[in-house]
């Protein structure tokens, strides 16, 4: 059901998985700053040590080979690569990420790589972020260091993640960093800001790559689908999940137009009123850029007219279980923009915990993702959906709710940060293996995926990694 050359992967972003804040000529970012601010996340979790990655990045590197990854989606820390956000760049940032694209290609797995995952260095917001007329000329200043050591082995590209909720929640609501509530004026200037980035980003890739790019972005993909499939069932929901809804960024046209055709949405332009942001002479031209593929994040959706019925399955986030949004967002999407897409991220928060035979198991992400990737079956032999990244390769700092949720295929013990493959790493492991067949198998709720796993490789399939207990302490996870 899935053609041939489907791309199967899993995704993270720096500062929820990295650490190493301080270390190597590091910069602070936003989230750095805003961790530190009393009753901003959870507990006071931050992103200090995170999962450690930056000094463990071989080893999860070894177990994405073992769990069979095609592809690996991740983000280049602003701030390690220019610790000011501006100016020449940091050699030892840039050598981490090149080690990284490396090892990757070495085993096999194809680098996918994220400009922007949110984390702006703490010195640009200083100088006003994407407020400041000069963000997108610092992005573009900062693609160019990437793309120049990198080009040359990474192929894949994505500009931005979910603008929607770093302009929506870190500008608007102030629930995520920066953790401004500007007017809702101010926020569409500094989303357009973010649009001029992304197309200055996207021409900087195409003029430097050193290797002919594919070239998309990450933004969040909101849905709302036909609970029939009536023409007039589709083209409802197809214009419930385009319209704009009030005066909030939480919209796939607001972004999605201008980057494909060149315009913001009319109905938004006409609404916003005097709210409108100024787009100056030549401001649409950068903004659209011929783009490879589109990326979307999608983890739930509506049933247009009747919402979810009552006591809806729901993640540990409380976010809906709505299989349905992997096929018809991405067929709204294809349909308007007629790029191929890429599940750029999906999966579920859960409470996972290890059980009393060390084992995570952990059916509901099994349930889960089975269920959306049957949808999305639909959307790749329709043709237009071409590959899928699961959130996430492991457990890691989920923002504003620090890390009491887990989002991880792979659990990771904060205290000891050691990693453990849950049930359903074993399982995606064979649906990639056999490329998507393994979605019929139901035989996935009892431990069958791992006794094969096992039983199918010499080496020990769990990577046993401990570190002292008070590094876990730094990261403000009470131990
Ligand atoms: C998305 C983010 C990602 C992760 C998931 C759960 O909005 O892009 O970093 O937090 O949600």
């Amino acid at each position: 059901m899935f053609p041939q050359g489907f791309l199967w992967g899993a995704a993270s972003s720096s500062y929820q998985i990295e650490g190493a804040a301080n270390e190597d000529g590091r910069g602070p970012s936003v989230w750095d700053t805003f961790c530190r601010e009393p009753g901003k996340v959870v507990r006071g979790h931050h992103g200090d040590i995170a999962c450690d990655h930056y000094h463990r990045m071989r080893e999860d590197v070894a177990l994405m080979k073992t769990l069979g990854m095609k592809a690996y989606r991740f983000s280049v820390a602003w701030p390690r690569i220019q610790p000011t956000g501006e100016g020449s760049a940091n050699e030892k940032g840039l050598a981490f990420y090149e080690r990284l694209v490396d090892a990757l290609l070495e085993a096999g797995i194809e680098p996918w790589l994220t400009l922007f995952h949110w984390d702006m260095p703490q010195a640009l917001q200083d100088k006003g972020g994407w407020l400041n007329p000069q963000s997108s000329k610092w992005f573009e200043d900062y693609t160019k260091l990437v793309v120049d050591r990198l080009s040359d082995r990474v192929t894949h590209w994505m500009t931005i993640n979910e603008p929607q909720v770093f302009i929506g929640l870190g500008h608007g609501s102030g629930t995520h960093a920066p953790g401004l509530k500007l007017s809702f004026k101010e926020q569409l200037i500094a989303g357009h800001n973010v649009l001029l980035s992304h197309g200055r980003a996207v021409r900087a890739i195409r003029q430097h790559a050193k290797k002919p790019p594919k070239i998309g972005w990450a933004p969040v993909g909101s849905c709302s689908y036909p609970t029939s499939e009536t023409p007039e069932a589709i083209s409802a929901a197809r214009d419930a999940t385009f319209a704009l809804h009030g005066k909030h960024l939480w919209s796939n046209t607001w972004w999605g137009d201008p980057v494909n055709f060149g315009h913001y949405p009319e109905d938004g332009v006409k609404s916003f009123g005097d709210d409108m942001c100024v787009v100056a002479p030549g401001d649409m031209e950068i903004i659209k850029q011929p783009l490879d593929f589109y990326g979307l994040n999608i983890y739930s959706g509506e049933p247009h007219g009747s919402g979810h019925a009552q006591g809806n399955a729901q993640t540990a986030f409380k976010w809906a279980v709505a299989p349905e949004s992997l096929y018809w967002c991405p067929r709204f999407i294809h349909d308007r923009y007629k790029l191929p897409i890429v599940i750029t991220e999906n999966g579920m928060a859960g409470l996972d915990w290890p059980s009393a035979d060390g084992k995570i198991h952990d059916p509901q992400r099994i349930d889960f993702t089975r269920s959306y990737l049957l949808q999305f079956a639909r959307a790749a032999a329709e043709g237009f959906g071409a590959g899928y990244f699961h959130w996430s390769i492991l457990d890691n700092f989920e923002w504003a709710e620090g890390y009491q949720m887990r989002f991880g295929m792979v659990h990771v013990d904060y205290a000891t940060l050691k990693r453990t493959p849950k049930d359903s790493a074993y399982w995606y492991r064979e649906v990639i293996a056999t490329n998507g067949a393994h979605l019929s198998s139901t035989a996935v709720f009892n431990g069958e995926d791992q006794r094969q796993a096992e039983h199918a490789s010499a080496t020990p399939v769990r990577p046993m990694i401990t570190v002292p207990k008070t590094r876990a302490t730094a990261n403000g996870v009470p131990t």
